[in-house]
């Protein structure tokens, strides 16, 4: 009998150099204008097709006990791809290892969904091409779609019109992780339309990417950022941290709680992050991943 059909994925978070409200929609979702990118810190999933276990079995289980249900997205998402094949795939287990701090704005649980998503697409042999693998991520979740791409995109709608870029620069970063976690849609329902934003971030560090130039740091931007600062004291007290440690650059990411620090040198990063990790933060030297790198 032959072995299992097994792989190890990494599902890789993102951060957001850019994040411009425009405004919220009729449906309830906020029209979004945001440049992604995906980052070196990881998930880590197990992907096994067994042909003689009971024919769509799926079997799941995961290192943090509180995401070990069937609740879980990437669990959701195998059960998606099992509809949209119509019919009984081979047995699957899904094993996932969390190292993506979870509510961070990181799309951990999103990032985890897509690599289940594409992964399976080649393991179950079902030939989904890239607009019905888009779609399949839309219903996952808003930000799933940029994660079937990867490397950095801009992103519009509420996060389904993916456009991929150039990959930007490779940079290094710091993520740190406040003491606390923050549910995103708490974060959007307490945005007013004053805090909407109508700058150009996004367009400015789309236009610097395309043209193969740096990433002009003091244009990073992100609008859920302010509301967050002024409700989360552990969030505010960590980006002072941070800036007191010499990051010149600190952004939020997506709907937080996670900030970021992007650096040009090795050691300026490794001195920030020492010096950080030394307060008894979570936090994270790791650095930007291509495209190339990110596409299973
Ligand atoms: O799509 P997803 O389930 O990830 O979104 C979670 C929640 O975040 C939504 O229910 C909504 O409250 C908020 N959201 C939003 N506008 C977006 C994306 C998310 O208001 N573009």
């Amino acid at each position: 009998m032959p072995l299992p059909r097994s792989v190890f994925v990494p599902a890789y978070a993102k951060i957001n150099w850019t994040l411009d409200v425009l405004g919220k929609r009729e449906d309830g979702y906020h029209e979004l204008r945001s440049v992604m990118q995906t980052i070196a810190l990881c998930d880590t999933i197990r992907l096994t097709v067994d042909e003689s276990g009971t024919p769509g079995a799926i079997r799941f289980t995961c290192d943090v006990p509180a995401l070990r249900t069937e609740d879980n997205l990437a669990v959701r998402t195998a059960h998606l791809l099992r509809r949209l094949a119509g019919r009984d795939m081979p047995a699957l287990r899904i094993e996932l290892s969390k190292h993506i701090p979870v509510q961070a704005g990181l799309g951990g649980g999103s990032s985890d969904a897509a690599t289940v998503l594409k992964t399976l697409n080649t393991l179950w042999n079902l030939r989904l091409g890239i607009h019905e693998l888009e779609r399949a991520a839309a219903e996952l979740g808003s930000d799933v779609p940029f994660f079937v791409h990867g490397g950095t995109a801009l992103i519009e709608g509420r996060g389904e019109r993916v456009t991929p870029l150039p990959d930007a620069e490779p940079l290094w970063l710091v993520v740190v992780m406040p003491d606390v976690g923050i549910s995103t849609p708490a974060v959007f329902q307490a945005l007013t339309p004053d805090q909407y934003g109508h700058g150009p971030s996004s367009e400015t560090i789309t236009n610097a990417i395309r043209a193969g130039a740096q990433v002009p740091f003091e244009q990073l931007h992100n609008d859920l950022e302010p509301g967050v600062l002024r409700n989360f004291q552990e969030v505010a007290r960590a980006h002072d941290d941070l800036r007191g440690a010499g990051a010149d650059t600190v952004l939020m990411s997506g709907s937080g709680a996670a900030l970021f620090a992007p650096f040009r040198e090795l050691d300026d990063a490794a001195r920030v992050h020492a010096s950080v990790a030394a307060t008894g933060l979570a936090t994270w030297l790791t650095h930007t991943i291509a495209a190339t790198a990110a596409i299973g």
